[in-house]
């Protein structure tokens, strides 16, 4: 395994573990596909049931942005397929799990829901399950499906998503499971019909897979090598965007600043600059940039392009370089700090989170100390941790362990203590500050309550009328929190200018 990952870093493999992989395989035009919308679900339209309603369908999502955004464009082919959304599960006719595979309780929890809503067969004879996304992509679980969960009637992978309409329809007239997983993508999807979610922010991909082969990881495995979207074919769908009245674009990859090294002709500063002179375009993010081969060009492409904001997801995983060198991350500590130092020092206010593992295999308490000692230095303003979680043929699952459960737990507790205390910190100097907020909608849990975020993706919450939804308003921060701001309204007369 050791030895397929160096061949295919060094872009000497062409094929290997069913994938191509990004340095020797470059997309070109012919590789690309548009699919029709009407061509892609013209045989397979529902007409209403027997009592004259119409088919409903529910798409539960786990796991990344990528995700949610292909459920976006699952709902758009199942609208053109003539299904309308379900208010909820028990509504349903078609109920679809949209499954991620990173760790294994996220896999734990699609099975446990999966056994949950069977009864609703009982109820209603037409209803339908399916699963897709990453965990499709595996082989364990296509047998665990089969054996375990055979009243599952469609399953389906990342690479085959334009098959939905096609599979559905072979899934209700089958008595069993329908399962077509492809194990690598062909070509490059353009022009998807969506169904978005939200009217003011929107997600727009500009690669696909992934080719870091960090030991740990499942990733590469599940959406394939890394492919790059023409830069025309994005620029194209965010000017749609911006037409629409969106505010927020997301831009989506596994390695967005890997973006274009497949196509050989852009880089991903070059499409930072090109989105930010869209006319009319206001908000731009982009998630994930892995710490390497982070260049200086990116790092003053997003200072000098003021619709860019300001926050970098910068995933660290450690702080101890055996241990980053034992998970295939391409930086040492000395390069991630290094890196840190050059961000601050040309974005202002710039606002850094990050992914850690803790308990990866062979983590012993001096090497965990490393990644408290880099926390503390860093000071992040928010980090995702989680705890090592073996992954089906990754090579780290075969890496000798000897820390306990406990102690991992231990370590993860002490992690989020030291983050929640600096985020905590980062918020309070905020306390009497103004800041800017893009309001997003209401609140989840109080609809009197507005939420939005600031350049820095903090999280606002004030009182407010949603009239302001998709405005960019002035909030006094009165009571900072942990993880997120509450504050009031500013009036234009209150500025001081
Ligand atoms: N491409 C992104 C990460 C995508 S996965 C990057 O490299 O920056 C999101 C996060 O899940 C990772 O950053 C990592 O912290 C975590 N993760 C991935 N595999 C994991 C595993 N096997 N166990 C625990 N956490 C894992
Ligand atoms: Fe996984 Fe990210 Fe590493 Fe790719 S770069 S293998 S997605 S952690
Ligand atoms: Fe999960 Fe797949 Fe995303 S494994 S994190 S849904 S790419």
């Amino acid at each position: 395994m050791e030895n397929l990952i160096k061949l295919a870093r060094e872009g000497r493999l062409e094929q290997g573990l069913g994938l191509t992989f990004g340095q020797t395989h470059r997309p070109n035009q012919a590789q690309r596909v548009s699919y029709d919308i009407e061509e892609l679900t013209k045989n397979y339209r529902v007409g209403s049931k027997a009592d004259g309603s119409p088919y409903r369908f529910q798409i539960l999502t786990y796991g990344c942005q990528m995700n949610e955004h292909d459920t976006e464009v699952m709902a758009g082919l199942l609208t053109a397929m003539g299904y309308e959304a379900a208010s909820s599960e028990a509504d349903a006719d078609f109920i679809l799990f949209n499954t991620c595979a990173v760790r294994e309780n996220a896999e734990d929890k699609v099975f446990g829901e999966i056994g949950r809503l069977r009864p609703l067969k009982n109820r209603n004879p037409e209803l339908l399950f399916g699963l897709c996304g990453c965990m499709a992509q595996e082989a364990g679980v296509q047998k665990m499906v089969r054996e375990k969960f055979p009243w599952v009637d469609l399953v389906f992978g990342t690479h085959n998503i334009h098959r939905l309409p096609a599979l559905l329809h072979a899934a209700k007239a089958s008595t069993e499971t329908v399962m077509e997983v492809w194990d690598k993508a062909p070509e490059t999807v353009e022009d998807w019909p969506k169904l978005r979610k939200d009217s003011i922010r929107a997600w727009v991909n500009i690669q696909y897979g992934c080719n870091k082969f960090c030991t740990y990881c499942i990733v590469p495995y599940t959406r394939g090598v890394e492919r790059s979207r023409l830069p025309e074919d994005i620029v194209a769908e965010v000017e749609q965007l911006v037409a629409e009245g969106f505010r927020e674009i997301t831009l989506l990859g596994q390695n967005v600043n890997d973006y274009g090294v497949d196509l050989g002709t852009v880089n991903f500063a070059q499409l930072l600059r090109r989105v930010n002179e869209i006319p009319g375009i206001d908000r731009i993010r982009f998630t994930t940039s892995n710490p390497w081969n982070f260049t200086d060009e990116l790092i003053e492409a997003i200072a000098e392009s003021e619709h860019v904001a300001e926050h970098i997801h910068l995933p660290v995983q450690s702080g101890n370089n055996e241990i980053l060198r034992r998970m295939n991350r391409s930086h040492t500590r000395e390069y991630y700090l290094k890196l840190v130092d050059k961000i601050r020092a040309k974005i202002p206010n710039v606002s850094l989170t990050t992914d850690i593992i803790v308990g990866f295999p062979g983590e012993t308490e001096a090497h965990f100390q490393d990644t408290l000692a880099l926390v503390r230095e860093v000071e992040f303003d928010n980090a995702f941790t989680f705890i090592y979680s073996p992954r089906e043929n990754t090579p780290a699952a075969n890496f000798p362990d000897s820390a306990t459960e406990a102690e991992k737990k231990d370590r993860l507790r002490r992690l989020n203590e030291v983050q929640y205390e600096i985020s905590l910190r980062h918020n309070q100097a905020l306390q009497g500050k103004i800041v800017e907020v893009l309001v997003e909608g209401e609140s989840r849990t109080n609809r009197d309550v507005l939420s939005g975020r600031t350049r820095g993706n903090r999280l606002v919450l004030f009182p407010g009328d949603l009239s302001l939804r998709g405005q960019h308003v002035q909030v006094e921060i009165t009571e900072p929190q942990t993880f997120l701001l509450k504050g009031r309204l500013v009036q234009a007369n209150e500025v001081v200018s």
